[in-house]
């Protein structure tokens, strides 16, 4: 695979933090030297990813990036998988087996990013809801082809910064685990080209619950301190 032109499928990049992942993944042809990403956002609705897909182009217009060296494209989750050699899932836990069981065989011998986190409400704060695997990233592992390589990552990244692409200039560090090590460090070179990013090996799949455990207790500071969009710094 060429690390540098990649076809990327964002499913369920209609959403919070599909709209940023979807931003800065298009934005890297122009910031980073040698890359060329087609960004493809998936949907339930092809429809509504053809829209998601033209505002984002024209939000990146508007902001004076040159849209013309930018692919973005709209298209069902299933064909957006068809298409790519990275899928992100940018969903909610409750909602992935159902959309893997769908696009399972799309999935033979790519790359699958999960920055999914099962939380639940407790009162008015989140607590950690991992399936019995141990962490949704092992769900998810166990539910898709042998082939399929699974990578754990932005758990612990805030939609509102990836989106802020004018003002966002802070760097939080972005965990990933995986058991393949070739696709981990695809993932973490597309993280460092993601310009807010400093990855960090986070080791292999089986930590990922540490990583997804850490979402709740961000969002929860933000509540109880009256702050936005936190993110870590480990160093
Ligand atoms: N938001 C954050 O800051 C953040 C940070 C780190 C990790 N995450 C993780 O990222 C994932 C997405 O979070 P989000 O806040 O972006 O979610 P979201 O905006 O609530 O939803 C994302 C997308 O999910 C799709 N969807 C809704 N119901 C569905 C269903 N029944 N079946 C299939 N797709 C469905 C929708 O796309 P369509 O209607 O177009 O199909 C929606 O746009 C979650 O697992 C979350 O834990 C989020």
């Amino acid at each position: 695979m060429n690390s540098e032109k990649l076809k990327i499928a964002i499913l369920g990049g209609t959403g919070n933090i599909g709209e940023g992942m979807v931003l800065r993944l298009a934005l890297q042809n122009l910031m980073a030297e040698g890359v060329k990403n087609d960004v493809i956002i998936g949907s339930r609705s092809r429809e509504a990813a053809e829209d998601a897909a033209k505002r984002a182009l024209s939000e990146l217009e508007n902001c004076g990036f040159d849209t013309s060296r930018i692919s973005i494209t709209g298209s069902s989750n299933l064909e957006a998988a068809q298409a790519a050699e990275i899928v992100i899932l940018t969903i909610r836990f409750d909602h992935v087996l159902p959309l893997l069981n769908e696009i399972n065989e799309a999935l033979e011998n790519k790359i699958l990013i999960t920055p999914v986190v099962p939380m639940a409400k407790d009162g008015d704060l989140f607590v950690y809801k991992p399936p019995t695997e141990g962490s949704a990233a092992l769900a998810i592992q166990k539910n898709v082809p042998p082939s399929t390589k699974v990578v754990a990552a932005f758990h612990n990244i805030p939609a509102g910064k990836l989106k802020d692409i004018v003002k966002c200039k802070a760097v939080h560090d972005a965990l990933v685990c995986s058991d393949d090590a070739e696709a981990k460090k695809l993932v973490m070179k597309l993280t460092e080209h993601m310009g807010c990013l400093k990855p960090l090996d986070g080791g292999p799949l089986k930590q990922a619950s540490t990583m997804e455990s850490l979402t709740p207790l961000l969002v929860n500071l933000a509540k109880l301190n009256r702050l936005k969009d936190l993110g870590i710094n480990f160093s």
